[in-house]
């Protein structure tokens, strides 16, 4: 049974960019399939809305503004339109493209809170959150990083990025860094409100059992609600982004408007079409979000049970697509391996379509998708050219010089019979989000057509019976007329072009799938066909080749400049009272414990001569044994101002060098000294 068209209302989103940078190929590889499968959608004869806009809000914005010299509001302007532009460019059309930061999306936000509020989902509670004495700022979120208390790599302030993706609340981070201006942060207390997360634990398992879409979104989240289920900090010291009702000096986590941005765009294309979107987000509906498999937590646990929480309707589906690499490499934008939808690709003068089209056949939608130039050109040349386009000129071309016209004929039930199957499975691999199925099955009725032509030998048929030809290139041309309307969620102006090389005169985009089994005209006029699909000759291949390789050169080169610069980077002077203020102590380690939710942390008790050992809490696990510790000495700043690492209190700090390798180095006195001797 095929789960389109439906009665109730289709709305299809997509993950919001963050209006902070220019779009890449990673990006596309959610919109570009979320766009295929709404055209698909309409082929089916299902109405759907297609709603996405920019994610304007969160630290990253506010941070990266503030590097610039300018506002975040002026920031988010200029990439809103970026994104808008080269969305349309690559044939990815919304019914409405939105922004976060919308007076729509400021109401609807605050609605929602504050029905969350009064279903008592929500309560205060104070908490440390990260604070860097020097800025005198409250560091939220990205303002932030430190080690991940999960798994001890390196992490952001809301997100361990580089090990085990967990969401992190804040105060979770362990040895907490400003990112403003480098230096150790501290944590204090402050009181934040906290959504009932936990509450939503059965609500989610059973929601998790109905949900559509692809099996990694899914699995992770079952995986991750059965390990643990935490509440949720909603509130950040901010001054940009969404006020949380009644507290002037608070704004919302951006991963709570954001999602919202969904339903404020639904009433935003709700108001200009003269329609209702509540039939969508109050009502019996089926909402399909399209994502990147890194938000997936976001989208399976907090978004529905917001939703849940505050009495809308929840998503039906949720689509997340695999990971990019670029060249073979992890995609990353500071290393270089990046790829400009923009300057490294339009700009070039390379169609939107082929892009399309290689994202959509490269493979599997939630499989990791390496963008190599020479896989692009390999596939355009073999498929695009070579089967789909060939097919399309050869046999045009033939009608076209023999006849002008369609010839007459009726359609064999063989071509027929290829065409229906065509259809359903086309349909079937959309349903289940199987875009290259989608693809390669459309693509071998074309490889069908061209061997029907091959077989038939018109060329010689021409000579010797010219109606029988004519049947024959009827047929070619009923096959054609099914591979421009199977193409078109694909490639969608290429297939404009080449419906009307058919002699249609209808809308190739609002054409349904039914019709590619209606029979052609005869009699109908054909143009002189013109070539849809040029190779892309090796020459231009190793042009972009070169360009990404000179990127990546580059990036190279200003890390290492980087590290060199940090390397010379003197402090400014300081008063010898300045130096004086500082209580260096010898002191003798008496103990040394592994703190065990951290991989950098050990909790150390040091005699420096006073009643009691001092705990002192130092990043120097992943180089020295505990075991090995008592005993020795070290030198340690003794009058520095207590605070907490990874929820254990530290008093001092142990003095220690990071040699070449990025091991730390104990500084110690030269022999065997007192505890507590002053040093300095
Ligand atoms: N801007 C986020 C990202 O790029 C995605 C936001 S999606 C939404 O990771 F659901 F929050 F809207
Ligand atoms: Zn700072």
């Amino acid at each position: 049974m095929s789960k389109f068209p439906s009665e109730k209302p289709v709305l299809v989103t997509c993950g919001l960019p963050y209006a902070n940078g220019k779009a890449h190929v990673g990006h596309l590889r959610t919109y570009v399939p979320a766009d295929i499968f709404v055209r698909s959608l309409r082929k089916t004869g299902q109405e759907v809305t297609f709603v996405c806009g920019s994610d304007t809000h969160g630290t990253p914005i506010v941070v990266n503004a503030e590097e610039l010299k300018t506002t975040p509001g002026e920031l988010v302007k200029k990439y809103h339109e970026h994104f808008d532009h080269t969305f349309k460019d690559m044939g990815v059309i919304f019914d409405a493209f939105g922004t976060t930061d919308d007076p729509t999306n400021h109401e609807r936000t605050v609605d929602i809170v504050n029905r969350l509020i009064d279903n008592d989902y929500v309560y205060p509670k104070i908490i440390e959150i990260a604070y860097c004495a020097r800025c005198d700022r409250f560091l939220p979120d990205r303002y932030v990083k430190g080690t991940c208390p999960h798994c001890g790599e390196d992490a952001r302030g809301d997100e361990c990025d580089q090990g085990c993706g967990k969401h992190l609340e804040p105060g979770e981070l362990e040895v907490p860094v400003c990112t403003i201006c480098g230096g150790v942060a501290e944590y204090k207390e402050q009181e934040h409100y906290f959504f009932k997360l936990s509450e939503f634990k059965d609500f989610l398992l059973e929601h998790l059992k109905d949900l559509e879409g692809t099996t990694n979104a899914r699995n992770y989240a079952i995986g991750w609600i059965k390990k643990e289920l935490t509440d949720w900090c909603i509130t950040r010291n901010l001054e940009w982004g969404v006020r949380f009702p009644g507290h002037d000096d608070l704004v919302v986590y951006v991963w709570v408007d954001a999602p919202i941005g969904y339903i404020s765009f639904t009433e935003e294309w709700a108001e200009a079409n003269n329609d209702d979107w509540e039939k969508y987000w109050k009502g019996d509906s089926r909402i399909i979000h399209f994502i990147g498999g890194d938000i997936i937590y976001h989208h399976c646990i907090f978004w529905p049970a917001m939703l849940k929480g505050a009495g809308y309707s929840q998503p039906w589906s949720v689509v997340a697509s695999g990971m990019l690499k670029i060249e073979n490499k992890t995609f990353s934008k500071s290393r270089g391996y990046v790829v400009w939808v923009g300057e490294d690709y339009l700009e070039h003068g390379f169609h939107a379509d082929l892009l399309r089209y290689y994202l959509a056949s490269y493979t599997s939608h939630t499989k990791e998708l390496n963008f190599s130039w020479d896989v692009f050109q390999e596939k355009i040349n073999s498929e695009l050219v070579g089967v789909f386009g060939n097919f399309l000129y050869r046999i045009l071309l033939f009608a076209h010089k023999n006849y002008g016209e369609i010839p007459a004929g009726n359609i064999d039930q063989e071509v027929l019979d290829k065409i229906g199957y065509t259809i359903e499975d086309t349909t079937e691999s959309m349903e289940n989000y199987e875009f290259k199925k989608y693809v390669d099955t459309a693509m071998s009725l074309a490889s069908f057509g061209n061997a029907y032509f091959q077989s038939r030998e018109p060329w010689k048929l021409i000579k010797e019976d010219k109606d029988a030809c004519g049947k024959v290139l009827a047929n070619c041309i009923q096959i054609a007329k099914a591979l421009v309307i199977l193409f078109e969620p694909v490639i969608p102006t290429k297939m404009e072009i080449a419906w009307e090389q058919l002699g249609m005169e209808t809308d190739i985009h609002a054409t349904p799938y039914s019709e590619a089994m209606v029979e052609i005209k005869e009699g109908t006029r054909l143009q002189k066909p013109s070539i849809l699909f040029e190779k892309i000759e090796d020459d231009t291949t190793k042009k972009m080749d070169n360009i990404s390789s000179e990127r990546v050169r580059k990036a190279i080169e200003k890390e290492c400049g980087k590290k060199e610069e940090t390397k010379m980077e003197t402090k400014e002077n300081i008063t010898f009272d300045d130096f004086m203020n500082l209580d260096l102590r010898a002191g003798t380690i008496v103990k040394a414990e592994a703190i065990k939710r951290s991989k950098k942390l050990l909790k150390l008790e040091i005699d420096l001569g006073e009643d009691i050992p001092r705990q002192i809490v130092a990043g120097i696990k992943a180089t020295h044994d505990p075991e090995q510790l008592p005993g020795k000495q070290v030198i340690v700043l003794s009058n520095l101002e207590p605070a907490k690492l990874c929820g254990v209190e530290s008093n001092g700090m142990v003095l220690a060098g990071v040699d070449e390798n990025g091991d730390a180095i104990l500084l110690a006195p030269e022999k065997k000294v007192a505890p507590g001797t002053r040093i300095g």
